[in-house]
């Protein structure tokens, strides 16, 4: 349990919130439109913190906030319609789902692998000059435990999740009450999400495809969508093969814990996700370390068990993921 703080969002409020994230610490601030729950979106061990708290059993990917436009293209590619977007919504209550940006400094897990990327510029004075104080990109999921409705006071974020975060930055309720609208730019523009921007607004500056919608209440399960692809999740070119209590020559090992595994030395390439089976560390370098093992060129990736508790039901379901048959 940590001692959850709430204060009110003046004074030095704002430096110390920025400290609690700087350290990697969790804090829960108001937006134009809901309560999000803020980590430092360049510190992997800091994003795993926070889907641990937000108790999600899977890894959905996150939306970075910045303090403008030039912030959000240091992180994504920007075409035509999302410029146009852009310069007509930020700052407010607009997410777009854009192709990230090669060494973007957000945590691989943040964005659940994809090479896609969701930016926004919040409106509110308290997220903006939070950002604004930790001179980093924020990543923000409303700031409510997994499944329940998104909070629009601190004392709905204290409901949910106090003894989980160190601070709540208290702005009073949340101007909207409802989340961004979420827009894809991938090739051409479609609604992912409806949200407190509405939908004429939009269309009035770029046409609208019709697309799957994000459906908030299925969110734990809610694949993130892009046009042309059934489900852009990670998804590795090697297979994994899960459970793994051996290695069999050629293949690459993803271990996890000090355990030693049967003919670890037949493995062509490994990697351990946490040495000392702590399963934050282990989260945090998930998608990194698939990554540099599918780069190896193995055909196969042995993975070892990683015990499905806290975080580690969230690691398992992502591998499940990307070990499914693909067709
Ligand atoms: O108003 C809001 O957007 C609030 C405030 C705090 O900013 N945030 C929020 O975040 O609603 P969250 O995590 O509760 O919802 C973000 C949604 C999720 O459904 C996620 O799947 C989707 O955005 N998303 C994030 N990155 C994506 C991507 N690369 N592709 C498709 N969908 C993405
Ligand atoms: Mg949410």
């Amino acid at each position: 349990m940590t001692a959850t703080q709430v204060i009110g969002a003046e004074g030095d409020a704002i430096e110390r919130a920025a400290r609690v994230l700087a350290d990697g610490g969790l804090v829960a601030f108001p937006t134009e439109t809901v309560y999000g729950l803020g980590a430092d979106a360049t510190n992997g061990a800091a994003v795993a913190r926070l889907y641990e708290a937000k108790g999600r059993p899977s890894f959905n990917p996150l939306i970075a906030h910045v303090t403008d436009a030039a912030a959000a293209r240091g992180l994504a590619h920007f075409d035509s319609a999302a410029e146009r977007l852009a310069a007509t919504f930020w700052p407010g209550p607009l997410t777009l789902v854009l192709p990230k940006v090669q060494d973007c400094p957000v945590a691989d897990l943040a964005t659940a692998g994809l090479d896609t990327i969701a930016v926004r510029v919040p409106s509110h004075a308290v997220a903006h000059g939070l950002i604004e104080a930790l001179g980093r990109p924020l990543v923000a999921p409303s700031a409510n435990r997994s499944g329940h409705v998104s909070p629009t006071t601190a004392q709905h974020v204290l409901a949910d999740l106090g003894g989980r975060i160190a601070l709540i930055l208290d702005g009073g309720p949340a101007p909207m009450g409802v989340e961004s609208t979420i827009v894809a730019c991938l090739d051409r523009p479609v609604l992912l999400r409806p949200g407190a921007l509405p939908r004429p607004a939009i269309e009035r500056v770029v046409p609208l495809a019709e697309a799957p919608v994000l459906a908030e209440q299925a969110e734990a399960d809610a694949l993130p969508l892009a046009p042309g692809q059934l489900a852009s999740h990670y998804a590795t070119r090697a297979l994994l093969r899960l459970d793994a209590h051996n290695v069999r020559a050629g293949e690459a090992l993803l271990a996890f814990g000090a355990a030693a595994v049967t003919g670890a030395q037949l493995a062509a390439f490994s990697l351990n996700l946490s040495p000392r089976g702590d399963l934050i560390e282990a989260a945090a370098n998930l998608f990194s370390h698939l990554r540099a093992l599918d780069a190896s060129g193995a055909t196969t990736i042995a993975v070892m068990p990683i015990p499905d508790e806290g975080l580690g039901e969230a690691i398992n379901d992502r591998l499940e993921r990307a070990a499914a048959p693909r067709g």
